[in-house]
């Protein structure tokens, strides 16, 4: 598991007895227009331009004539500015996920209009974090650009897509990851508008994580060892979809030194309540294919565990030698 470096995930060989895309895709159906309804009437109409503070805004220089950007104009500091970048240019991509999740659930039936629904919800995300960035100068809007040019020419191809049950578990983790990362980015901000507006995002994100985590309990009842065997692949393999922005190890160090999103989030906060949610530690209707997952599960989990305790140990002596240089 590494949330910086690359790490392809291979496929799993599929276990005997193990159900097709198709015949999940199925099975899944019902569960899928329940939870879509569900969805609809948890999810409030909101509108990105009501969270932007247009008034602040003002023409660029280029064919308007206006003032050029510079650092100055911002009042949030660099690591909020790293996140809203980083954040942004991974809800850019959304033509390639759409792509990816089109392909796999289908454009027909309630997952097609689920595949639909989370799209349209999805674009609203990009179009409010750019207007309010741009508004109130807080990024270099040509770096801005080039960098969506060169994220967005790349695309994103899913290293779950060959199975339904591995793009349900990895969604239902990057869901909650991408709240949290909204979410504490804002608190960081320490700017009522910024952590406003991105705690509007991280609502929606929080209503598509219940609606991916239900599906997971589903397939879990449905197929629990290759359920099992799939969350495992997943949690071990696991990146965050913005991985492939530029200079996104330099970016998710500087946001996991600010607790904004590190190791210590990601296993606490990400993985585990979604593993709690769907009684992965708890089960009796596992076969020894599935308890042989589930004890690699745990060994996984530990491993995080230390690896966090390892990270927080160096960021608090990193904390400790700046205070005594300052003292
Ligand atoms: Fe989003
Ligand atoms: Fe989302």
């Amino acid at each position: 598991m590494s949330l910086t470096a690359e790490h392809p995930q291979a496929p799993s060989t599929p276990l005997r007895g193990d159900l097709s895309q198709t015949a999940v895709l199925l099975e899944l159906e019902p569960v899928v227009e329940a939870n879509l309804n569900r969805h609809l009437s948890a999810a409030k109409e909101w509108f990105p331009h009501a969270y932007v503070p247009w008034s602040e805004g003002r023409d660029f220089d280029g064919p308007l004539d206006g003032e050029a950007w510079e650092v100055g104009q911002s009042r949030l500091d660099e690591t909020t500015r790293t996140s809203l970048i980083l954040n942004l240019l991974t809800e850019d991509n959304l033509p390639s996920y759409h792509h990816e999740i089109a392909t796999l659930f289908g454009r027909d039936g309630a997952w097609g209009t689920w595949v639909h629904r989370w799209t349209a919800e999805e674009g609203r995300h990009g179009i409010a974090i750019r207007d309010y960035l741009l508004a109130t100068r807080a990024v270099d809007p040509v770096e801005l650009e080039r960098a969506r040019m060169t994220h967005m020419s790349q695309g994103y191809v899913s290293p779950n897509s060959h199975h339904p049950i591995n793009s349900i578990a990895y969604v239902s983790f990057q869901e909650l990851a991408t709240r949290i990362s909204h979410r504490n980015t804002g608190a960081y901000s320490g700017d009522k508008v910024c952590d406003q507006l991105l705690q509007k995002v991280a609502n929606d994100e929080n209503l598509h994580m219940v609606f991916y985590r239900n599906l997971l309990g589903a397939a879990f009842e449905l197929a629990p060892d290759q359920s099992m065997r799939a969350v495992v692949d997943v949690v071990k393999n696991f990146q965050m979809p913005g991985a492939g922005v530029e200079n996104f190890g330099r970016k998710s160090v500087q946001m996991a030194v600010a607790g904004i999103y590190n190791l210590r989030i990601h296993r606490d906060e990400v993985l585990n309540p979604v593993l709690r949610n769907v009684r992965i530690f708890e089960r009796t209707d596992l076969g020894p294919e599935g308890e042989r997952a589930r004890e690699e599960l745990v060994e996984i989990m530990d491993a995080l565990d230390g690896a966090a305790a390892r990270f927080e140990e160096k960021v608090a002596a990193r904390k400790a030698r700046e205070a005594a240089r300052r003292a």
